[in-house]
């Protein structure tokens, strides 16, 4: 077993996207004597409203700003003697990095290199012997595709990332890995497969199905829909970072996986059933009349599937929820929810539904 760390007072990035905001609110609540301050800088897909009840809560501050702002975050870190970073702040949007890859490379990978060049300065350049961590998010994309037949990626992959994201993310997966090797900084970095779950941006693909399907809309579907994923609810990811935090050994990298491998046509007619079910009068029925096929993205990886063997085995991890009992959950949260995903002002890119 490994020593045990605490953490204390967390700088949480890219708290108000969609896995940030889960893992706050999944925190906050596990923890409540714990403190943490979100640092994120608000793109299309970061929204404050998601934090908003947390707002004057001792235990809790919101930091509109820029990760590339390297003297925010050092005034962050020593203002507010914070010894844990969790870094989801991304551009996360496959789609969105091919049509425009520059401010993939701008935040993925200078981003990522302006925060470790903070903690660097604050907790080990400023300090002697300061406990601390930083943990990394990562994405199991920097491995790149798999066949039918080949075996699940882990931690020993080689990366070969095949699109501007994922070849973002391995980037900084990388300077990571340089800065625990070269100086000493205190890293873990968790690759994991697709989240779903609420307060996901409604241009992914089940939010987006579930808001189309329930209009009445056409759900397009790349390609065939044969492109295999492995699908995790979003709080058993934060589970997973949970424990590689406190427990994790350092510098060292930990596959999350649901042992869910779904293709997305499968996944599409799961969720028609299941608003079948749930809507059994509405004129949509069978919503899978809705399932529209489009031209497949350029360079679409076939097959994502995680070994997760080695955080199962060395930390005790295990996902929760099933996929259905997780798909129900997050259904349930789009209908309470509505104004998330109707709202006039989204910025939806393309019209299709992708993987990731
Ligand atoms: N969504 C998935 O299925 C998945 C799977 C594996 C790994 N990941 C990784 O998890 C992390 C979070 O993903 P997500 O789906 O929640 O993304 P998201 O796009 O929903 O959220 C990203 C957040 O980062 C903020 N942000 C972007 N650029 C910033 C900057 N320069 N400074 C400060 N904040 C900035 C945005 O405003 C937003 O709130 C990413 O690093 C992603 O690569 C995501």
């Amino acid at each position: 077993m490994n020593t045990i760390y605490t953490p204390n007072n967390l700088l949480v990035t890219g708290g108000a996207g969609f896995i940030g905001t889960n893992f706050v609110h999944y925190w906050l609540e596990q923890y409540p004597d714990t403190r943490i301050v979100v640092l994120d800088s608000l793109t299309y897909a970061g929204r404050y409203e998601n934090l908003q009840p947390l707002e004057g809560q001792p235990n809790f501050r919101f930091v509109e700003g820029d990760i590339l702002n390297q003297s925010l975050v050092e005034q962050l870190l020593r203002d507010e003697a914070i010894e844990t970073i969790v870094h989801f702040a991304a551009e996360s949007h496959v789609d969105r990095s091919i049509y425009g890859p520059d401010a993939f490379l701008k935040t993925n990978i200078d981003g990522t290199h302006s925060l470790l060049k903070a903690a660097k300065t604050v907790w080990l350049d400023e300090k002697d012997e300061y406990e601390h961590r930083f943990h990394h998010v990562s994405t199991d994309e920097v491995y790149g595709t798999l066949s039918a037949t080949d075996p699940a990626f882990s931690e020993v992959t080689p990366y070969a990332p095949n699109s501007p994201y994922a070849a973002s993310k391995a980037a900084s997966d990388h300077i990571v890995r340089a800065y625990q090797h070269t100086y000493g900084l205190k890293t873990t970095t968790s690759n994991c497969s697709n989240n779903y779950g609420p307060y996901q941006y409604p241009e992914k693909l089940i939010p987006l199905a579930i808001s189309n399907l329930l209009q009445g809309k056409s759900v397009p579907i790349y390609g065939d829909g044969q492109q295999v994923r492995d699908w995790l609810y979003v709080d058993d990811h934060n589970r997973g970072i949970d424990l590689i935090i406190r427990q994790g050994r350092l510098g060292e990298t930990y596959n999350i996986g649901g042992n869910n491998e779904q293709t997305n046509l499968d996944l599409i007619h799961t969720l028609c059933s299941l608003l079948d079910e749930r809507f059994p009068d509405s004129p949509h029925v069978p919503h899978k009349n809705q399932i529209t096929y489009v031209t497949d993205r350029p360079g679409h990886d076939r097959r994502y599937a995680i070994d997760n063997s080695k955080i199962c085995e060395e930390l005790g991890y295990n996902p929760v929820e099933t996929f259905q009992s997780g798909l129900a959950k997050t259904l349930d949260w789009y209908l309470e929810h509505t104004s998330f995903w109707m709202d006039d002002g989204i910025e939806l890119f393309g019209a299709h539904a992708e993987s990731n």
